[in-house]
């Protein structure tokens, strides 16, 4: 530990998304909804689905190896990755996978799960080992699956969901520290609002001796609590981070939210005082993806040109568990 008290800085960013795009009016050949309905209601007109051969693990490699190219480093230079995801390939994490197919062979990689949260929450638990001097270049990744586990005939869930992934490189520094305040956040009592839930089915092994084996019922959501939760809480989040980190509303150039529901992005932006075109979208493009939509957003913002070296952000996810985490970070 040489590097205590070092900060962060936020170095490269990538991204992936699945071949595959599912329109509104796809899924209005699957359920009785519509283009109308979808787009006025959430902002979404299409997100991308993964076929047979695009795994977690892959994606979530693509977009670390996007990320670790834009920092200009080598996979061999990354000492953590920290994997955001609730769709693992495997139960047991899909991170130490991702380690090997990126080639960095030096690191230490693990799954953390925490819904739509998890980016943020991964942002800030790489940022603690960045502080503590044990690393120096850290992998953030955010990547869902989610059309795996929604019900594709239940139309308040199944048109709502996409996949892919995205990630950024963090890495320690003497002279600057970009990551200027956090907020994380649980409310268990509220965790009925939105599930992925284990679904059991008894098997007697030995007289007296049942196990309960078995898989995961779809994603079940009530959304109009979600939402309400969603704007009440992530102003607030944002608000307390801000003041942490000693900034007013005017020195925030871009808001990144979690990408749920555009209707949501755009009540928080006004609750928090922001003109719409401070707010980072690409929900029209991917829908909701989970732990991927914040890096995907970064991503493309940036690829865009319209986030630029020493642009304050303010991002924040929420989702189930409920939870919900808010961030101010400096690009670059
Ligand atoms: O990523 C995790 C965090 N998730 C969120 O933040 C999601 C938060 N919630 C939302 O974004 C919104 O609540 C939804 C987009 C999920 C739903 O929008 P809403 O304006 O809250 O609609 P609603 O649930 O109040 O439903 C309104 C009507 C209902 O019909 P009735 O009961 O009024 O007759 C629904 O049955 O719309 C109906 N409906 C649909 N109609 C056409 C629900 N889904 C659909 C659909 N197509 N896909």
């Amino acid at each position: 530990m040489n590097n205590i008290g070092a900060g962060i800085t936020i170095i490269g960013c990538g991204s992936a998304a699945p071949q595959n795009k599912l329109t509104n009016v796809h899924l209005s050949e699957i359920v009785e909804t519509s283009d109308e309905w979808i787009n006025s209601r959430t902002g979404m007109r299409t997100r991308h689905i993964s076929n047979k051969t695009e795994s977690l693990s892959q994606l979530a490699a693509d977009a670390a190896q996007r990320a670790i190219a834009d920092a200009n480093l080598s996979p061999t230079d990354i000492d953590l990755i920290v994997l955001a995801t609730s769709t693992p390939d495997d139960l047991f994490g899909s991170a130490s996978k991702v380690q090997s197919l990126v080639g960095a062979t030096r690191a230490v990689a693990f799954d953390l799960t925490a819904a739509c949260s998890g980016f943020v929450f991964a942002l800030i638990t790489a940022s603690q080992f960045i502080r503590t001097g044990v690393y120096q270049n850290v992998v953030v990744i955010g990547a869902d699956i989610l059309s795996r586990w929604v019900d594709w005939s239940d139309r308040t869930t199944c048109v709502l969901f996409g996949d892919g992934a995205g990630a950024i490189v963090c890495q320690a520094s003497q002279n600057s520290d970009r990551l200027l305040a956090f907020e994380m956040h649980s409310d268990g009592s509220q965790n009925a609002c939105l599930n992925l839930p284990y679904q059991s089915q008894s098997k007697s092994l030995v007289p007296g001796i049942t196990t309960q084996y078995g898989t995961y019922k779809p994603v079940t959501m009530n959304g109009r609590e979600v939402y309400r939760f969603a704007v009440a809480k992530v102003p607030e989040a944002i608000e307390k981070a801000m003041f942490r980190a000693g900034l007013v509303v005017e020195d925030i150039d871009w808001l990144l939210l979690h990408q749920a529901n555009q209707r949501i992005m755009d009540a928080v932006a006004k609750r928090l005082k922001l003109p719409p075109e401070k707010i980072l979208s690409n929900i029209a493009e991917h829908g909701n993806t989970s732990a991927a939509s914040i890096p995907l957003a970064l991503d493309a913002a940036l690829k865009e040109g319209k986030v630029k070296a020493g642009d304050t952000i303010a991002t924040a996810g929420f989702g189930a568990g409920l939870t919900w985490s808010a961030a101010i970070f400096q690009w670059g």
